[in-house]
């Protein structure tokens, strides 16, 4: 089944291209994102006050990055929460509340018992999940599949774009209902993410063979730090949560403009970190901030990879690596940058001869609380 492939966990980042491709399929037309699976909910998602997006692990990264685009599109609040974290605090739930929880699996028990739990607390739930007939969905109200088709490694990779392009869908479809998003805006942000899957078959084209050099060089390494900042942040804590989960090395991510709030005081000569650039074509100031951020660090000694995007010449002259992403709208560079360090995690893991889908003392699917 791994046709050819060295692990599962290879032949899904290969895919992580259809993932997002599939994802998109029979949700477009003419440029307006419609879900059929959201059919006769307009009145109620045009009604909702608020949206709280629920789930575990790399999901709860992928709903961070959705953070960003439903506020962006449909101007309601969001929030994200843990889902174990969720159910034991008593929190403000009403019907105005869209609950989205996201699960690969639809297994993942601290996520199901936080759908019923809202559920039962008068929210309506919409589960964004991998797993047809999963249980998640089947005690949702509302269904959004993600088709990155079956996911085998025990990390979540194709599943996590998937889980993003979905919320994007998600955010345009709910943006379009309220007249929230500008129908020319919403032609651009689809034209962005139909062009997504070719640029990250382009990062995979590109970069993998430097970025598994780089993990070989890299293998007595004992702590890397992810920096990111905006869209970027989950970014760095998924980078950070891939490298533990599959490497067992200390992994740390942080909000670049937490640096100097205390991470900074990590930093020693040879310490690697990776940073996510954002675009200097977006905020030109976020851009200059995360730059000077690569320079405070370097000044003490570190070790910096950076994922820029392509043409970006600034970070040159800064970094010691620069992985390249092909140029994206802003919202749009996550499922570009997450690539890299899907593929830094692996090959970290693969010099260390380590098993890359199976991980010690993890499941993919974790069916207790
Ligand atoms: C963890 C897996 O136990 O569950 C992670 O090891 C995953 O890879 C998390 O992100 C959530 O799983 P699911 O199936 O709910 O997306």
């Amino acid at each position: 089944e791994k046709g050819g492939w060295s692990s599962f966990m290879a032949k899904e980042v290969s895919e992580e291209p259809e993932a997002v491709a599939n994802t998109i399929r029979g949700r477009i037309h003419e440029g307006r994102v419609e879900i059929p699976e959201l059919d006769g909910m307009d009145d109620f998602l045009a009604d909702i006050d608020r949206i709280l997006v629920i789930a575990c692990g790399t999901a709860a990264y992928a709903g961070m990055v959705g953070k960003y685009a439903l506020e962006t599109w449909t101007r309601v609040p969001v929030d994200v929460e843990l889902a174990h974290e969720f159910r034991y605090r008593n929190p403000v739930l009403t019907p105005r509340t869209l609950v989205v929880s996201i699960s690969q699996s639809g297994e993942t028990m601290d996520t199901l018992m936080a759908v019923k739990y809202a559920r039962s607390r008068g929210a309506k739930t919409l589960s964004i999940c991998n797993t047809q007939g999963a249980t998640i969905p089947r005690e949702s109200d509302a269904i959004v599949y993600t088709h990155a088709g079956p996911e085998v490694a025990v990390a979540s990779t194709k599943a996590f774009v998937a889980q993003i392009t979905a919320l994007y869908l998600l955010a345009l479809h709910v943006g379009r209902v309220r007249g929230a998003v500008d129908p020319m805006v919403a032609v651009e942000a689809v034209t962005e993410l139909e062009a997504v899957p070719g640029k990250i078959a382009r990062v995979l084209e590109t970069e993998q063979a430097r970025i598994e050099q780089l993990a070989h060089w890299m293998a007595d390494t004992r702590s890397v730090l992810f920096l990111g900042r905006n869209v970027g942040y989950p970014i760095a804590l998924e980078g950070a949560l891939k490298l533990k989960e599959l490497a067992y090395i200390h992994a740390e991510g942080f909000a670049a403009g937490e640096l100097k709030h205390g991470p900074i005081a990590l930093i020693e000569p040879g310490q690697p970190v990776f940073v996510v650039v954002p675009s200097p074509r977006g905020s030109g100031e976020m851009h200059k901030k995360v730059v000077s951020n690569i320079e405070e660090i370097r000044a003490r000694g570190a070790r910096v990879i950076a994922i820029a995007e392509e043409g970006d010449v600034a970070v040159l002259p800064a970094a010691d690596e620069v992985l390249r992403i092909p140029l994206a709208a802003p919202l749009f560079e996550p499922l570009l940058a997450v690539v890299p360090l899907h593929i830094f995690a692996m090959g970290l893991a693969e010099a260390k001869g380590l098993d890359v889908d199976q991980p010690r003392n993890l499941a993919k699917s974790v069916t207790v609380e």
